[in-house]
């Protein structure tokens, strides 16, 4: 989907491992703007994109090295602004006259630093050097350094390791900075931005009621009277998805939720319920648990799990799907940093540590047209568009579900008992988490029923039933995880609750690892 209604800033990744978060910085910034890899950056791409501003990323490699990325010329010759950071830095000052020397001796800094301003002031500093130190924390990861910068630039701005630490030419709205302006450890980065966008121009026109109305129009025009099928997964990427091609094209659109029962406790009711009554939406409930169960009886390896449920639910979907007369389109949830095509310089492929559940070659399969309505958006802008579509807070806030469910929080073999027991648990161990005030401190919280009985006495009996854990982590990205520090008080009253209220556990565990080592999930 394109949008060249809005002002765009270009960023070009040049593979700083921390280009995404540029792009972070500038939508809260209420700007439009895509990342695409220097590789693809030619002189009819930038006609056609046409930005207001480009920003040149970090990077790995060394610009002191033949052959290493570049933008193309016709990048300065536009006549907008470019902000180069780091990489980027020494990319522009090479380009343009200046000098870059390697920094095999002291001049390689990283991590925290401090820059003071030079006699030269420019807007782009403006809100920097207040807080009465005269002088600013940034973040610094370089090992070459400029030592000559080109022509026409000034220095802004310098730190004991990076005499060229900030360096403008105003005339031509050049800026670059040898620190990371996107990182939190540079705490007054944002500004930096702000007075760069606002220096070009921008007028802050990126908002979710502006992009929801431009949605709204592109799907229309996409689908125009066609049918669409969208599978509802009760997360809230597939749930935004489904709610804004309902404002779109209203009942030309139908939902397939399959229950596979490994959902938790009134799940499967509580989303149909929203979708169907609350919202309008036409939605199937797949009632396939008896499928899903019966081929996972005896199975304990984690793999075989994940492969037998993603089989299943391609079949199932493709199954109600079919009976959907007249489809063409088939909607998803993707969100941009997934096809955000991210510059590679290691190569290899990575090794597979979960086979993820997806949908992904289901619309080749069956014959459909892809709508991604969210492929520009971020996780957060999707929550903000998920409010402004009425959906409520306290669906937009859930933590993440795995495809699979409860299958992999029930290591060893599944059985409905296991699956009642893990659901009693986990909705006592959430209702704690919540009445505690902790739910949106925890990126995922959940309990894992393991395959041990353990003895125990109650009363005056001796027991012998499931030991659990609980799992809460906090992250950003489920990328990495820390486990997250519960008060012991807090662990001996949900422990003592889950002991009392569900039958069937008699201990319970708390699980301390981080990722990695261990992996948010127990499978
Ligand atoms: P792991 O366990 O790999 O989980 O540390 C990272 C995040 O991904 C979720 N997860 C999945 N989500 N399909 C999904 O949609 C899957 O197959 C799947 N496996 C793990 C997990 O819940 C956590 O949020």
């Amino acid at each position: 989907m394109n949008t060249p209604e809005h002002d765009r800033l270009l960023i070009i990744d040049f593979g700083s491992q921390v280009t995404q978060l540029i792009a972070r910085r500038l939508r809260e910034l209420n700007v439009y703007c895509e990342i695409h890899p220097y590789q693809n950056v030619t002189d009819d791409f930038l006609t056609e994109f046409a930005p207001k501003a480009i920003i040149f990323s970090g990077g790995p490699d060394s610009v002191m090295r033949e052959g290493s990325p570049r933008p193309p010329r016709k990048a300065y010759e536009m006549g907008v602004p470019i902000l180069g950071i780091c990489y980027g830095q020494q990319v522009m000052m090479q380009d343009l006259g200046g000098k870059v020397e390697a920094g095999e001796h002291a001049t390689a800094e990283f991590g925290r630093a401090y820059v003071t301003p030079s006699e030269t002031r420019s807007d782009l500093l403006s809100g920097w050097f207040m807080d009465g130190t005269g002088r600013e924390q940034v973040w610094m990861s370089h090992g070459d350094h400029v030592s000559e910068i080109a022509p026409g630039f000034d220095v802004l701005g310098t730190s004991p390791g990076a005499p060229f630490a900030i360096t403008a030419d105003t005339e031509r709205r050049f800026y670059a900075v040898q620190f990371h302006p996107e990182v939190h450890h540079t705490p007054n980065g944002k500004t930096l931005y702000q007075n760069f966008v606002q220096m070009a121009g921008f007028t802050g026109d990126w908002t979710m009621g502006a992009y929801r109305e431009e949605a709204i129009r592109k799907i229309k025009e996409q689908v125009g009277d066609k049918r669409v099928i969208c599978g509802l997964s009760g997360g809230v990427d597939s749930s935004v998805a489904a709610a804004l091609l309902h404002d779109a094209i209203g009942d030309q659109l139908t939902c397939v939720f399959v229950d596979h029962g490994l959902l938790r406790l009134n799940e499967g009711e509580e989303v149909v319920a929203m979708f169907r009554d609350h919202m309008n939406l036409q939605v199937i409930h797949a009632q396939e648990q008896e499928l899903f169960l019966g081929e996972l009886d005896g199975v304990s390896d984690p793999e075989t799990k994940r492969k037998i449920i993603g089989r299943l639910f391609i079949d199932v979907f493709q199954k109600y799907a079919n009976e959907i007369e007249g489809a063409e389109f088939l909607a998803q949830g993707t969100l941009y940093p997934d096809v955000i095509e991210s510059v590679s310089f290691s190569g290899g492929p990575s090794v597979t540590i979960k086979s993820h559940h997806n949908v992904g070659g289901l619309p080749e399969k069956m014959g459909l047209k892809l709508v991604e309505p969210l492929r520009e958006l971020f996780k957060d802008e999707v929550r903000e568009l998920g409010r402004e579509l009425g959906l409520p807070d306290s669906f937009i806030g859930r933590h993440p579900f795995p495809g699979p469910g409860l299958a992999i929080r029930c290591p060893g073999e599944i059985t409905r008992e296991k699956l009642e027991i893990l659901r009693k648990a986990d909705a006592v161990y959430i209702d704690q988490i919540r009445k505690h005030g902790l739910y949106d401190e925890i990126w995922q919280a959940f309990v894992a029923i393991l395959p041990v009985r353990t003895v125990g006495v109650m009363g005056d009996g001796r027991t012998y039933d499931y030991a659990c854990a609980l799992r809460a982590v906090t992250s950003v990205d489920g990328m990495t995880a820390d486990y997250y520090p519960f008060s012991h008080d807090f662990l001996g009253e949900t422990a003592t609750r889950i002991i009392n209220e569900v039958k069937g556990i008699n201990r319970v565990t708390y699980d301390i690892t981080s990722k990695p080592p261990g992996t948010i999930e127990w499978e």
